[in-house]
């Protein structure tokens, strides 16, 4: 199977340098990797942001195996072992809470507890510091939007969470973006050589941390936490000896001891969790989606467990929703969370669970809720500064989303450290006009090895692919088809105005909010490697070349579509979600004055003419023209992918 990176090695081509523009603004790749989704990621379309990239919603490893799997960022095994790690870490506290159940010896009592000094911590990490350097550097300029601290504005944010969150859905109803002048400033030129270097080493750096940071993290397979005077503490011995089995993966027989001692012992919960653990691997391992419904069972019988100890109940309760998750059930795990919980709804993990799964499932006002009361309860969490801070950019509330997202980054969650992070943090602050600062982000996202450089920061990546902005039909080996294609460029033109002009409905606004201002809509004919039937048939001609076309046509990483433009449509700078295409465009009706800029060149169309541009790179396109414009878009397959990783990649 191709490996899948999130980012690979520093760009091959020049990158523009600089801060890229000051026109502030920016927009919305589609972000992002499933956290605790390995296989199934949904698509999720709030106000045209995704928080989990649509990938064909796999929802089964069945699927999975047939679509050659998705974009995991986490082998299924990978997220197990986290959720094993967690559950480990809620165990090793339910000790410390069963110890200082016993009495304590002086000694440890008259012991201060341990303080944390969120200023000391920051300065013992250089990453955080930057951070907070660019923070102090924003409220020197007067542009941090507020004196307070995040977490002051979060309780803020709390008080009016509701009110806000209303007039947000007005406005977002309204649909009517904040307008400014979009003056296309060129970008600054810079020594790509140099600059080659630089990202290299940055990148080498940045995966070295990357490793290193890994590593600290030993992965710890269950230990035995039994509560004393329970079911468990009986047969605490027997527990433990299971356990080996499943340190040691021999997991079906795992499996058949917690079993044998769940007849014996039904009240052990520990036992209970065990077997959910066993089903989940063997699961895993076997591909089962029997096994998998199997293992969430279990889980959820852990965590509704009548009378069980908070901590393991805990711990089921988040296994369960991550294999419901897995399996596309985010809603209903949501639900399950919410209703058959009581006692535990004001847990900090469950509400973090809560918040995750609401997102990824497109329910943004309940994940916002969620977010909220967990940072009531926890200010410093770092999960919930971050996804709070998500949400708040969802809703395109950039000053807001801003404060909380630079605390995520800063916090102690690397969940809010993913590149969806670092891309939206400083995609909201382009918007907001605040370029320095979106550059600084944008670098430390490349140094941190989220992005392949600050100027390309697309997140489903595949390694090694060479990188530049602009290509020329000749440097592909699709030259020959796009020759072909431009002979026939008046026949694709004209159906494609024959849809306009006979069908409004034929064209579907653009919604994934990267327009800043205007009128832009889109004719998809190919999408994911799939033909859409019912448009190609008022396409014909053009279906019929595209077909024959298998690299465009079969590209599951991208679409073929026309695109128009009205006079006045300006787009944020923006970043496609993956680097392994190559976007065509054929110009088929281009007026004076509409521009596109990618990298640090900027172009325009000539009818009949192909333009070829690495749409992971930084673009933006602005029509100052008198009519309409329109393209014919066609995205292949990069050029430097293998035929296998062509038939692996999960489509997006
Ligand atoms: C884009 O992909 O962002 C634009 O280039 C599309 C277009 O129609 O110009
Ligand atoms: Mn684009």
């Amino acid at each position: 199977m191709a490996v899948e990176k999130k980012s690979s090695r520093g760009a091959k081509g020049p990158p523009p340098k600089g801060k890229a523009k000051s026109s502030s603004k920016s927009s919305s790749q589609s972000s992002g990797s499933g956290t605790l989704i390995a296989v199934a990621v949904l698509g999720v379309l709030v106000a045209g942001v995704v928080y989990a990239h649509q990938a064909g919603h796999l929802n089964s490893y069945v699927e999975a195996l047939q679509q050659g799997s998705a974009p995991s960022q986490k082998s299924p095994i990978d997220a197990v072992k986290d959720e094993i790690k967690n559950a480990d870490a809620e165990f090793q506290q339910a000790e410390t809470e069963k110890d200082a159940k016993t009495p304590p010896t002086k000694d440890a009592a008259s012991k201060p507890a341990k303080k944390v000094n969120p200023e000391e911590d920051k300065a013992a990490d250089d990453k955080k510091k930057q951070e907070g350097d660019a923070a102090k550097k924003a409220k020197k300029q007067g542009s941090a939007p507020s004196q307070k601290s995040p977490i002051d504005a979060v309780k803020d944010e709390i008080k009016n969470a509701d009110a806000e969150f209303q007039q947000a859905e007005t406005e977002k109803d309204a649909k009517t973006p904040p307008t400014k002048d979009a003056a296309s400033k060129p970008a600054k030129k810079v020594n790509p050589e140099e600059d080659k270097a630089a990202d290299d080493k940055k990148k080498q750096e940045g995966d070295a941390a990357k490793k290193a940071k890994k590593q600290k993290k030993p992965v710890r397979i269950l230990q035995a936490s039994i509560g004393a005077k329970e079911a468990d503490y009986e047969i605490r011995q027997e527990i433990r000896a299971a356990d080996r089995l499943h340190t040691k993966k021999k997991y079906q027989e795992a499996l058949t001891e917690f079993r044998r001692l769940l007849k014996g012992n039904p009240k052990c919960i520990r036992c209970k969790y065990g077997e959910g653990a066993a089903l989940h691997e063997l699961a895993d391992k076997q591909r089962s989606n029997k096994l998998v419904q199997e293992a969430i069972a279990a889980y959820k019988e852990t965590c509704t467990w009548s009378g069980g100890r908070r901590s393991v109940r805990v711990a089921g309760c988040l296994a369960m929703s991550g294999r419901m998750s897995f399996m596309g059930q985010s809603r209903q795990s949501v639900k399950l969370l919410d209703t058959v919980l009581a006692d535990l709804s004001e847990d900090v993990k469950i509400l973090e669970e809560i918040g995750l799964q609401c997102l990824i499932s497109a329910m943004n006002k309940k994940a916002k809720s969620a977010l909220t009361r967990l940072l009531e309860l926890d200010p410093e969490n770092g999960f919930g500064l971050g996804h709070l801070g998500f949400v708040y950019k969802l809703e395109l509330r950039y000053e807001e989303a801003v404060p909380l997202m630079f605390a995520g980054l800063r916090g102690n969650d690397d969940r809010s450290r993913e590149p969806r992070f670092y891309y939206h943090l400083g995609d909201a602050l382009q918007r907001l006009n605040r370029s320095d600062e979106a550059y600084e982000v944008y670098s430390q996202g490349a140094d941190s090895g989220n992005f392949n450089s600050m100027y390309q920061r697309s997140t489903y990546n595949a390694p090694n692919l060479k990188a530049q902005p602009w290509w020329t039909p000749e440097e592909t080996p699709y030259a020959a088809d796009i020759k072909r294609i431009e002979k026939h460029w008046k026949t694709i033109r004209d159906e494609g105005l024959a849809v306009m002009n006979l069908n409004q409905g034929g064209f579907d606004k653009e919604e994934e909010n990267l327009r800043k201002e205007g009128d832009w809509g889109q004719f998809t004919l190919f999408q994911q490697g799939h033909v859409l039937e019912d448009n190609c048939r008022k396409v014909p001609k053009t279906c019929k070349i595209m077909k024959s076309i298998k690299d465009a046509a079969g590209c599951k990483r991208g679409q073929v579509k026309y695109s128009v433009m009205q006079p006045g449509t300006v787009v944020w700078p923006h970043c496609g979600p993956t680097n392994c295409r190559l976007r065509f465009h054929l110009g088929l009706v281009v007026p004076d004055d509409v521009h596109i800029r990618c990298g640090n060149d900027t172009r325009t169309w000539y009818e009949g003419k192909t333009i070829v541009f690495d749409d992971s790179f930084e673009h933006e396109v602005w029509h100052h023209g008198k009519s309409f414009r329109m393209v014919f878009i066609m995205d292949f397959w990069h050029p430097d992918l293998t035929q296998r990783q062509k038939e692996e990649l999960s489509p997006i």
